[in-house]
This record gives structure tokens, C-alpha cells and sequence, in this order.
């Protein structure tokens, strides 16, 4: 018997390797609510009278508060009256002292603040659940009515009286959240029961299968507390077993068929499900990141060289052979049911044609998948025409009536790029409300793109279309078929199109003030001190811990940000600068090129969101493993700048006997006035997924996999961790809530 331990941010993890062999370049709608909101917080309106609203991520309002109000009706064309002069609006101010890096198994917010426990792994989600016991014995079928594990990105969707939208609204809402993966040593009795490589207790991988997913829970504002309400009929539970619809180009095409799907416009479940995303008609988005580990693939007999070629370029089974036995070692279960629950994880060519087995079963994850929350009952669809690839987030720019809309999307793993989706259809605000049919009008249709930062400060966005940007039948390492197989092999399109390698592209979010994109660049092993370009600009090493243990590449990542052209989120060119450096505040210059101190240093950013009820703030929340030999993960409030509020500099990396220089572009150093620590979370965790009631006074945030390196689920007093519920037990992912104690807005 051996616990089998991996998570998806181990070193051993494929986000960590990179798939990517190429030797490219490293490199509101305005409504009335809304704006008076912004009066109401003394904030500006965005640029020139259009709509720089967004509402990705955690999105509170989520820049939708247009279901509060009618839809106003489209501007007239001309003349514009003329601008009301508005009182200068104070400035905006970080409003709460730093909190000191710490070690504690514990959750730290700012002295004013308070956090409390919202939504803890396997907690009930349906009457008549029992509450988790958390030792491994609670009924593997009541799975898919708990908690799940390792919450991560998440939304808050505002609900009114009458259970519709209604993103203001401050006491009542749907959190909608992600559940990314599994910490299994705690999951059953002692650990995954393995015998012989194979999985031999089906109960536990039942569990798997439910507590990975997306959760909706309803919860609401008493007095000053909140909680989730457990009989709700808006909760849900969307897991590896449910049923998804494929659609958009890829779908109903050859490469998706499986014995499931003969038709190939379905699939079963999603997993691995990281960052998330928003619609302005009220959807969430939840994306697919380390999907291709989940597969197994133990000889490629029988597979053709390009779907050879495409199971390298993602991992699938490993990166190398492409052949493995798959993360958890769900398709090793015997005897296979009848519906092939287990075999489907299996991707061998093992029957007579595409329909008789599983081999398509991995061109079935990788996607943005839409949940409507306000209908539990609707059919997730995987959005197949924003690309296939190792999704981190899917974060909506700003939605403008009679504009296209875009979304942002890192692929994280080593080396890996920047994509934006384009919408064909222009918004129209009658779509709010419209579910997952507005879903079909504005994710089936529209233009990928792959980013290409370029040493002059500037970029462009490289269309990932047959016939275009060396995207043919005659690329040398992929030969292109159709339109489905550009999407289905994204990376090998953005590959053939010359985009630039970045340094693990996590979460994107978009300044509500001006419609600048931020990226969060994790870390990247792989980067060497004469690999480095413009926008990756930084190799050296930062040993850890006593052992001064060497941490080469980009170990501590940094957070680049770029302003499409002309505001315009369809455009094809962009400026950019980095925004902020990653490094320990003890770093030389050349490494904490964003002058980090005590109050403020941090490693390895990830998860980002800018706030709706106040819009400039900036939340940044840490996956780190480099600098947790002096703190745990962490989440930090910003006020950033703009893109070119810095200067060009030419910085000297080194290692060893090696040295290079690299001309790059700094933001502004923050200062502690623009930059400062929120919270430290407790041991082994990370601190990932964000969003705000309606009114910005409360802040949901999640903890994720606190403890996920104890040895021994049979022996509390090795568990690097016993948070949330305290000595002796297990540890366990959860929502915590913080809200200020004057009841203010959080974070000013
Ligand atoms: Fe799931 Fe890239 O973090
Ligand atoms: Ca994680
Ligand atoms: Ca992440
Ligand atoms: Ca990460």
C-alpha cells in the first residue's frame, strides 16, 4: 500500500517540464448602477466614456451589474454631451497595515480584519449528508453532495429575491468555485491503496472521481456573518462523471469520437480545474489546466504519428515517451464497469476503430467549460473555439456594446504562451440572463490568437488559423488537417506561428480603469541565464533554506501586464512592460528589480484579480515553493500604475561562471504605499481563487492543499498541517471569508 502524493505543482508535474520542444522565441457596458458605484467610492470612470468593465475571475460585481437595471439604450452617435465636470477623486489608498511573512499554521489578515472558515472539503452540500468526519470513512457515494478538494478559482455571482442575477447584491449570492485536484493521502483511510501499480479499493477512486470539479453553493449574509445554506437547491456538484456537451469547431468532428460519444458531441466530466472566468450574461467558466496527466497511455501501438505528435506536445502519459500510467492511476482499476468509468481514462488504441475505444478521450479535455449556476440542472459545455491547451483562467477584457468580447488566457506549464479569444458576434446587452445560449452565440465562433512579445517593448497577436501564421498542412512538426485540428493542437499552431515562451503563464485579470491585462508568470525552472528575452528576462539563483539549496531560472516569476492597441481588445498589436518581479527582499538588484522589502516580498505569484467594488485594487495570491523556507503563501493588495509608468533597463543575470545581460522594461517599483502583504496562509498551502460580495465587503479566498506533503494520513503528529479545524486532525482545503470589522470595503 502506497500513497500515491502527487499534486498538480510537485516538481515532478508536467507544468514544471513543459511539453514544448520549438525553438521559438522565449519570449460594460457603462450603466447606471455601475457608474454610481464608482461615485459612491469616489473613483473615475473609465477611458472616455466607454466601458473598460470586466468580470473575470472571482468577479463580484463581476463588471455585470448591468441585470440590476434595464440595459441603457446604445449611445447616440454624435453629438456627445458634453462631460459634467466631476470633483477630483481622492486618491486611492492601501488601507491596512502589512502582515509579517510567517510559518504559522494559521491564516493571518491585517489587525481590523477577521477571517472565518466558509466551505471546508467534504463539507454537506445537500440535506440529509452527514457532516465529513475527514478520516477517510465517510460514504464514498455521498461524494458528489460535499465539498470538494482543493478549491481554487471561484466567483461570486450577487442573487436576488426572485433567485436571479444580480451582481450587486451584498447579501445573498451563488459561490461558484473550482476544485483543481486532490491531496489523496487524506481522502481515504490511510493514504491511495495501491497494490502492484494498480488501484484495488473502488470506493476511494469514486471519491476522485467527486471531489474534483466545481461546486455552487448558495450563501448569504446574517448580521455580519456569512454561511453557506446546505439544503439550497441552487447547490450543485459538477464532478468527473457529469455529462458535457462539446461545442464549437472541434465538436461532432473525427478527433472526438469516442465509444462514449459515437457522434462525438459529448464527453464525460471535467478535471483538473483551475483558474475560472465570467460571462456578462451571468455564466462561470471553468478551465481545464493539468488534464493530459489524468490519462493512461502504456504503449503507442496502434496510434498514428500525428496523434503521436499531438500526446507529446501535451504531456499526455508523460512528456517524454508519451507513455504512463496516469496521475492517480484511475484506469487501473479491474474488473472495468460496463460504461467504462475506469477505461475511459485509458487512451490506448485498444479497439477496432475510434468509437470502440478511448484514444480520443484526451482531445475531450483542455477546454473552457461553461456552467450556467442559476440552472442546476443545464449541461456544462466545453467551448472548444477558445483552444485547447493546459487552461489556466479565462478572464473577460472590457465589455463594450457593439464590440466584440475577449478573453485572456494563460497556458501554464514551462515555456508555454499567452492566448486571447475574440468573439465574431459584437455584445448586445439583451443577452444578460441568457445562459448558455448566449454562451453559443458569442464562445462557438471568433478568432484565436497567440501572443508574441517582441524585445521593443511592443507585441502582436498571431492569428492560429488554417493557412495563416505557418499553420498548414506543410508545418514541419504538425501537419495541419482542418480547422478543428488547429484548435485541438493549439500549442503545435502557436508553435508554427512563432509566439514567445513565457515564463509559466497562471492567471490573467484586467484593470477595470483602463483595460490593461496583468499575467502572472509562476516561475520557470528551465530559464537560462542565455535563454532569457524581454519579457522573460531573469535567470540567477536563489538557494533556499539552510541547505542553501540552488533554485535556478526564474525560480520567484514576475507579473507582466500590456495595453492592447488603441484600447481595443480585438486589436492585433499591444505595448507591454513587467509589471512587478517576484524575489526575497534580500535579493541583489539585479534579481529584486522592483525593490521588494520586508512588507512586501514575495515569490511566485499565480492567482491575480482586480476587485469590482474598487476598481485600481489589485489582489495578487502566491503558489510558492521558493521562498517557504521563510513564509507560507500569501496574498497581497496592489495599486499598479500603467503599462510604460517605469523605464527600460538592461539587467546582468548570472549563474556560476556564466553572465548575460537582457534589456527589459520595469514598471514602477511599487512601494509599500502600492504594494503590500494581506494575509499568509497557513503551512503546505496555496493561496489561490478570489471574489467579493457585491458591495466589496466581503473577501472569499481559498486555501488550498494546506498539509499536502504529510507523510501519513495514520499518524497526526506528523501532519505538516492541521488547519482549518486544529490539533490532531486532518487538514483540508476551504473557503475562508474576511470581512473588515468597521464593515468597510476590504483592502482600503
Ligand atoms: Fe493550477 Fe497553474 O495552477
Ligand atoms: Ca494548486
Ligand atoms: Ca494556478
Ligand atoms: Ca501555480
Amino acid at each position: 500500500m502506497t500513497a500515491n502524493t502527487r499534486t498538480d505543482d510537485r516538481p515532478v508535474e508536467i507544468e514544471d517540464i513543459g511539453t514544448n520542444p520549438t525553438s521559438n522565441p522565449s519570449f460594460t457596458d457603462l450603466i447606471a448602477s455601475r457608474l454610481s458605484r464608482r461615485h459612491l467610492f469616489g473613483l473615475g470612470v473609465g477611458t472616455a466614456g466607454t466601458a473598460l468593465l470586466q468580470a473575470c475571475g472571482g468577479g463580484g460585481g463581476g463588471g455585470t451589474a448591468f441585470p440590476v437595471l434595464p440595459p441603457a439604450p446604445a449611445p447616440a452617435p454624435a453629438p456627445a454631451p458634453a462631460p459634467t465636470p466631476a470633483p477630483s477623486p481622492a486618491p486611492m489608498k492601501l488601507g491596512f497595515n502589512a502582515v509579517a511573512k510567517s510559518l504559522a499554521d494559521v491564516v493571518t489578515v491585517p489587525a481590523g480584519y477577521t477571517a472565518s472558515v466558509l466551505y471546508r472539503l467534504g463539507d454537506p452540500i445537500a440535506s440529509g449528508v452527514a457532516a465529513y468526519k475527514n478520516d477517510g470513512s465517510d460514504d464514498p457515494t455521498t461524494y458528489d453532495r460535499r465539498a470538494g478538494d482543493h478549491h481554487d478559482g471561484m466567483t461570486y455571482f450577487g442573487m436576488n429575491a426572485s433567485n436571479k442575477w444580480d451582481p450587486v447584491n451584498a447579501t445573498r449570492g451563488l459561490l461558484v468555485m473550482n476544485h483543481e485536484a486532490i491531496t489523496s493521502t487524506f481522502l481515504h483511510p490511510a493514504g491511495q491503496t495501491i497494490v502492484s501499480g494498480a488501484r484495488t479499493v473502488a470506493d476511494e477512486v469514486l471519491r476522485e472521481f467527486y471531489v474534483h470539479g466545481v461546486s455552487v453553493i448558495e450563501v448569504n449574509k446574517t448580521g455580519s456573518a456569512w454561511s453557506y445554506k446546505q439544503d439550497s437547491s441552487f447547490n450543485r456538484r459538477v464532478h468527473t462523471l457529469t455529462e458535457m456537451t462539446l461545442s464549437g469547431p472541434a465538436a461532432k468532428t473525427e478527433y472526438v469520437k469516442t465509444k462514449y460519444s459515437t457522434d462525438g458531441s459529448k464527453t464525460r466530466g471535467t478535471v483538473n480545474n483551475c483558474a475560472n472566468g465570467t460571462t456578462p450574461w451571468g455564466t462561470y467558466l471553468t478551465c481545464e489546466e493539468n488534464w493530459a496527466g489524468y490519462f493512461r497511455r502504456t504503449t503507442a501501438t496502434g496510434s498514428t504519428p500525428k496523434e503521436d505528435l499531438s500526446f507529446r506536445r501535451y504531456g499526455v502519459a508523460g512528456s517524454g515517451s508519451a507513455i504512463g500510467n496516469g496521475r492517480e492511476l484511475w484506469a487501473t482499476v479491474t474488473p472495468d464497469t460496463a460504461d467504462n468509468l475506469y477505461g475511459r481514462w485509458n487512451c490506448e488504441v485498444v479497439g477496432a476503430t475510434a468509437t470502440d475505444d478511448y484514444r480520443n478521450g484526451p482531445n475531450t479535455y483542455g477546454w473552457v467549460v461553461e456552467i450556467d449556476p442559476f440552472n442546476s440542472s443545464s449541461t456544462p459545455k466545453k467551448r472548444t473555439a477558445l483552444g485547447r491547451f493546459g487552461h489556466e483562467g479565462a478572464c473577460l477584457g472590457p465589455v463594450v456594446v457593439g464590440k466584440p468580447l475577449v478573453w485572456y488566457m494563460g497556458d501554464d506549464s514551462q515555456n508555454e504562451y499567452l492566448y486571447k479569444f475574440v468573439s465574431a458576434k459584437a455584445w448586445d446587452a439583451a443577452d444578460i440572463g441568457g445562459g448558455i445560449a448566449a454562451g453559443d452565440k458569442y464562445m462557438d465562433e471568433g478568432k484565436l490568437y497567440v501572443a508574441k512579445f517582441k524585445a521593443d517593448g511592443t507585441g502582436d497577436w498571431l492569428e492560429l488559423k488554417l493557412g495563416v501564421n505557418n499553420i498548414t498542412a506543410s508545418y514541419s512538426k504538425y501537419a495541419f488537417a482542418d480547422a478543428a485540428d488547429v484548435l485541438i493542437n493549439a500549442r503545435h499552431a502557436a508553435d508554427a506561428a512563432g509566439a514567445t515562451k513565457m515564463d509559466r503563464p497562471e492567471w490573467t485579470a484586467v484593470n477595470p480603469k483602463n483595460g490593461e491585462v496583468y499575467l502572472t508568470l509562476t516561475n520557470n525552472s528551465a530559464r537560462t541565464v542565455t535563454g532569457t528575452d524581454a519579457a522573460n528576462p531573469r535567470s540567477y539563483n536563489d538557494p533556499k533554506g539552510p541547505s542553501q539549496t540552488a533554485q535556478k531560472g526564474n525560480p520567484n516569476g514576475h507579473i507582466i501586464r500590456f495595453a492592447d492597441a488603441g484600447s481595443d481588445p480585438a486589436a492585433v498589436t499591444f505595448k507591454w512592460d513587467v509589471y512587478l518581479f517576484g524575489a526575497r527582499s534580500t535579493a541583489s538588484a539585479d534579481v529584486n528589480l522592483s525593490v521588494l522589502g520586508a512588507d512586501n516580498d514575495f515569490s511566485s505569484p499565480d492567482g491575480m484579480w482586480f476587485s469590482q467594488a474598487a476598481p485600481g485594487l489589485l489582489w495578487i495570491e502566491t503558489d510558492d515553493g521558493k521562498y517557504t523556507d521563510v513564509t507560507n503563501c500569501m496574498l497581497l493588495g496592489a495599486l499598479p500604475g500603467k503599462v510604460g509608468d517605469g523605464s527600460a533597463k538592461t539587467i546582468t543575470n548570472v549563474d556560476g561562471a556564466t553572465t548575460a545581460t537582457q534589456a527589459t522594461f520595469v514598471g514602477k517599483a511599487p512601494g509599500t504605499d502600492g504594494l503590500r502583504r494581506f494575509l499568509v496562509g497557513p503551512v503546505d498551502c496555496e493561496i489561490t481563487g478570489i471574489a467579493e460580495s457585491g458591495d466589496g465587503r466581503a473577501l472569499f479566498v481559498n486555501i488550498q492543499h494546506p498539509g499536502e506533503n504529510s507523510p501519513d494520513a495514520t499518524k497526526p503528529d506528523t501532519f505538516l498541517s492541521h488547519w482549518p479545524d486544529g490539533a490532531k486532525t486532518r487538514p483540508r482545503s476551504a473557503t475562508v471569508v474576511i470581512t473588515k470589522n468597521d464593515g468597510g470595503l476590504i483592502g482600503l
